[in-house]
């Protein structure tokens, strides 16, 4: 089997807020194509880990190897966008009063002569959305008359829309949401990947990483306790190695 290709490598990372080892050793491999579900118990190092990355947080060490292999460093969001990494917070940051494509693409507006192309903006907002989800999001509708899973589906787009993103961090993207809407999410969540994004996302639902994701890296007390397949591992499996009853012993020393 050919060795998959790899948009970010994130090797050892490290960081501590005053005396809190948040997150200890920190590794994901990034691949375009596929969603990389990281769980783990609460305060495993989970968001901390998906801060560094995004540049939310600057890291106390660690390795960032970027597009062509070349090392990189993150240090503000700022340098995470011009790598092309996305980040859908759990706010979402939508603009209630806008409609949905001003919403998909808030700030980032194609314009002529300083004003916005509507057209244009319109057109390109339903294909990034149809490109993710099959549900009919009216692209003229005010973002505050969605649901929870359509305003997810919109904030995701966003991503989409903007070519020079190749990958995008998702912190519990489901984490508020009923079935059917989580349902979407997790719709939404496929067809990303499917554009050949890298997605990573982090959720404690287990049916949803085992639903979603290829790649599963599980946090235990702010290390990588496992990498696994979805392909080759069950639920049982990646619940051990959160709990920590895979491997006893080799975490108990830090306490
Ligand atoms: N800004 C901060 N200041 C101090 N401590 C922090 C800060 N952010 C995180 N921590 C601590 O670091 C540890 C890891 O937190 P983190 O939010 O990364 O965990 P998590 O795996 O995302 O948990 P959850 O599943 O509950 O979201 C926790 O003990 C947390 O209290
Ligand atoms: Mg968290």
């Amino acid at each position: 089997m050919k060795i998959p290709e790899v948009l970010f490598s994130f090797r050892n990372m490290r960081k501590s807020f005053g005396s809190v080892e948040a997150l200890r050793d920190g590794s994901i491999d990034i691949r375009p194509g596929y969603c990389h579900a990281i769980v783990g118990d609460n305060g495993a190092g989970k968001s901390t880990f998906l801060k560094l990355i995004a540049g939310a947080e600057v890291p106390d060490g660690g390795t960032e190897i970027g597009p062509n292999g070349q090392e990189v460093r993150i240090t503000s969001p700022q340098d995470a966008m011009e790598l092309g990494i996305a980040t859908v917070y759990q706010n979402l940051a939508l603009a209630e009063n806008r409609s949905v494509a001003e919403n998909v693409f808030l700030g980032n507006e194609p314009r002529r002569f300083g004003m916005i192309r509507r057209r244009e903006m319109e057109e390109r907002a339903a294909v990034a959305l149809r490109k993710i989800t099959t549900r009919d999001i009216p692209i003229g509708a005010l973002v505050s008359n969605l649901s929870g899973g359509q305003r997810q589906a919109v904030a995701l787009s966003r991503a989409v829309v903007d070519e020079t993103k190749t990958v995008v961090l998702l912190d519990e993207p489901t984490a508020a949401l009923g079935i059917q809407e989580s349902r979407h999410v997790l719709d939404a969540i496929r067809g990303l990947r499917d554009t050949g994004m890298g997605v990573v996302m982090i959720s404690h639902s287990l049916a949803h990483v085992f639903e979603v994701a290829d790649d599963i890296t599980v946090f235990r007390a702010g290390r990588v306790t496992a990498f696994l397949q979805r392909a080759e591992t069950t639920p049982d499996e990646v619940v051990s190695y959160i709990t920590g009853l895979a491997g006893a012993g080799d975490t108990e020393e830090d306490s």
